[in-house]
């Protein structure tokens, strides 16, 4: 079946089985291996990436159903040259320790902090509506949808809180 993905601001028309995950046309018909498989169920969030700006497992979503949408993978996130905040706080920070959670999680926390910006609650606000205060608890609840088996958490905490309040960034140290 013929589709065409836009990825990173590109256009890609593929030839593909329409059965075939986003993840699996991303990492094995375009090469963009940056978004990881890890469990392949929607459980760890490794395949994180942006549809329209908003965050989606693409082991969950079939290709063919993106067609005409904005898709943005970690590759289209920074450069090596010039890092996105949350890459260059995650390398800070330490947020890492063997890595391969590391672009779902950047990716995720991207799309969580337009959510913060939007207003969006979650299952820990205070209340449903007004503006969010980014706290760890706030973090680590609307983070927690990506898994990291090293257990990097307090460093991608502290990462995402400073890009989020830059003016709290001793509190992150
Ligand atoms: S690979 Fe998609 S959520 Fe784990
Ligand atoms: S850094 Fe290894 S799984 Fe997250």
């Amino acid at each position: 079946m013929r589709v065409e993905l836009t990825v990173n601001g590109a256009v890609h028309p593929l030839d593909i089985d329409p059965r075939t995950t986003l993840l699996d046309a991303l990492r094995h018909h375009l090469r963009l291996t940056g978004t990881k498989k890890g469990c392949d169920h929607g459980q760890c969030g490794a395949c994180t990436v942006l549809l329209d700006s908003r965050r989606i497992n693409a082991c969950l979503a079939l290709a063919v159903m993106h067609e005409g949408c904005d898709i943005t993978t970690i590759e289209g996130l920074g450069t090596p040259e010039a890092l996105h905040p949350l890459q260059a706080a995650f390398v800070k920070h330490d947020g890492y320790q063997c890595g391969y959670c590391t672009p779902g999680q950047i990716t995720s926390a991207t799309a969580m902090l337009r959510e913060v910006a939007d207003g969006w609650p979650s299952h820990v606000s205070p209340t449903l509506d007004g503006p969010v205060h980014l706290s760890d608890v706030e973090i680590s609840e609307r983070m927690s949808g990506n898994l990291c088996r090293c257990g990097a958490y307090t460093g991608i905490n502290n990462a995402i809180r400073e890009v989020a309040d830059p003016d709290n960034a001793e509190a992150a140290e």
